[in-house]
């Protein structure tokens, strides 16, 4: 079956012509579907650039990130950002929830963004969250 991520030859270096600074050096790997992998690292090794990089916030300095067969650094602005909204889960580190909205709407704004009727939003937060978080 083909891999659901491939990274290939990633580089990012940071910094300008005379201050670069490598941060991730030629990592190549794939992820299976269903698989669970996690990546360690000290403070420091460039772990929060490879995510960043895998998840299309940031752009490799070289290499390919497939997702399911498609570069994402080949995909337009706008395909890009639907792929982010209905395909792509990411938690940050400093969780970088919208303070000015309910934690309810933080979860429920992919759905909004894509114009999903509102009783259905009403129906898949209550199935999947109201219950278990008591909100
Ligand atoms: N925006 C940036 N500009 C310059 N250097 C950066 C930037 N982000 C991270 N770095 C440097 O790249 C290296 C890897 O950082 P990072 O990916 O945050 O590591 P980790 O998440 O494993 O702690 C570190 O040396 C960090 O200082
Ligand atoms: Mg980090």
């Amino acid at each position: 079956m083909e891999p659901v991520l491939e990274a290939k030859k990633i580089r990012k270096v940071y910094g300008t012509r005379s201050n670069l600074y490598p941060a991730i050096n030629d990592i190549s790997f794939e992820v299976a579907h269903g698989e669970f992998i996690s990546v360690m690292g000290p403070s420091g090794a460039g772990k929060s650039t490879l995510l960043n990089v895998l998840s299309s916030i940031d752009k490799p300095t070289s290499g390919e990130v497939k997702i399911s067969g498609v570069d994402l650094f080949e995909m337009k602005a706008r395909d890009l950002a639907v792929f982010r909204r209905d395909r792509l889960g990411f938690i940050f580190q400093d969780y970088n929830l919208l303070d000015t909205m309910s934690l309810k709407d933080n979860i429920t704004m992919p759905l909004s963004l894509s114009r999903t009727p509102v009783a259905e939003i009403e129906e898949r937060f209550e199935k999947n969250f109201a219950g278990v978080w008591n909100l």
